[in-house]
């Protein structure tokens, strides 16, 4: 015992003269006397040394102990000495240093819906705009929901007071989806239609991790002959693969929207969890990315289109939901909350 308590005065010594930053001694401290250092593992076996051992290796210990705080308390004062000295020959530059610049960047959703729109131009699809205030009718009614039709509850918006205005119509809202560019496109192009609308929208939302009052939605618009389900099917995998990798596992499955017959949610394998079930799907194993499905013959005809000679597919995703999978982000709020800890991120 007399010769391990010696070795490590020898060896500590010898690191204490070698240490030359601050942060080394603290280290060096912490091996020492800090938990399971070996101070206190030494003194662990004291239990098994005789008496007459212990009056011998007791004061040994203690002045050892003693010996090496000392040497790492004079050790701290050299390299702090060391320290003053070398400030006081350092100069400070304040010119060109005044203010960090910032440089500012697309914010995460933008660069994502850039990234997602370059996919389907891609594939021959246009953007076009859709108005964010537009009314009952292009909003709801072209598509299928009359009012006091149940599925308005879905899409619970905020109403235009415009009672002080001449207006051809008073019933004026904020868009609640995307899908009031459908009748615009189906309108105002030739046949075939490859179009797709992204943009805000609002819903009157109760606000939590995954539903904002304002929003991003990303809608597709394919009408031509023999347009079919096999479509669909296959351009949800083919976007899906484009934003998260070819591991993405995809599934349709039916729902209900008035504007689609038959209607789908379009679903990607949790990719946090690979469809065992996690926080971030709620457990289920899939995550529903958008809602689709075949363009419901009243809504072509709307739009001035044959539903006897042409049929169609539309999509609605959900750009900030595919965004917060893609980066990981925990908080819908997250994107418009113009916080730039946030920001900085990307
Ligand atoms: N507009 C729907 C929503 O906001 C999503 C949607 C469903 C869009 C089916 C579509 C569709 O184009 O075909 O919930």
């Amino acid at each position: 015992m007399e010769e391990k308590i010696s070795q490590i005065k020898k060896e500590y010594l010898h690191k204490i003269q070698k240490a030359s930053t601050l942060e080394q001694l603290d280290e060096i401290f912490i091996g020492l006397f800090g938990k399971n250092g070996e101070v206190d593992q030494l003194s662990r076996q004291f239990s098994t040394l005789s008496k007459d051992e212990l009056k011998i290796v007791g004061p040994l210990f203690n002045q050892i102990k003693q010996e090496l705080e000392q040497a790492i308390g004079n050790r701290r004062q050299v390299i702090k000495e060391e320290i003053y000295k070398s400030l006081e020959n350092e100069t400070f530059d304040i010119k060109g240093n005044e203010i960090k610049k910032r440089t500012g960047h697309m914010h995460p959703l933008t660069a994502f819906e850039e990234e997602t729109a370059k996919i389907f131009n891609k594939l021959g699809f246009v953007q076009i705009d859709a108005p964010l205030i537009d009314t009952d009718y292009n909003n709801f009614e072209v598509l299928n929901i009359p009012e006091n039709h149940p599925a308005r509850d879905l899409w619970d918006t905020l109403y235009l007071d415009t009672t002080n205005y001449q207006l051809p119509t008073t019933k004026l809202l904020l868009r609640t989806h995307t899908s009031n560019s459908q009748i615009r496109a189906l309108k105002s192009s030739k046949l075939p239609i490859r179009l797709m609308n992204i943009g805000r929208c609002f819903r009157y939302e109760n606000l939590d991790a995954r539903h904002e009052h304002t929003f991003e939605q990303f809608e597709i618009v394919y009408v031509d002959h023999g347009v079919s389900m096999a479509n669909l099917q296959y351009l949800s995998e083919y976007f899906l693969k484009a934003i998260f990798g070819s591991d993405i596992k995809v599934r349709l499955k039916p729902k209900y929207y008035p504007f689609v017959e038959p209607g789908v949610g379009v679903d990607g394998l949790c990719i946090f969890c690979k469809g065992k079930g996690c926080k971030v799907c709620g457990g289920i194993g899939w995550l529903e990315l958008a809602g689709a499905g075949m363009i419901h013959p009243n809504v072509l005809k709307a739009g001035g289109v044959d539903p006897n000679e042409y049929s169609g597919i539309a999509w609605g995703f959900g750009p900030a939901r595919m965004a917060m999978i893609k980066y990981g982000i925990e908080d819908i709020r997250l994107f418009n909350s113009g916080d730039l800890k946030f920001l900085e991120r990307f």
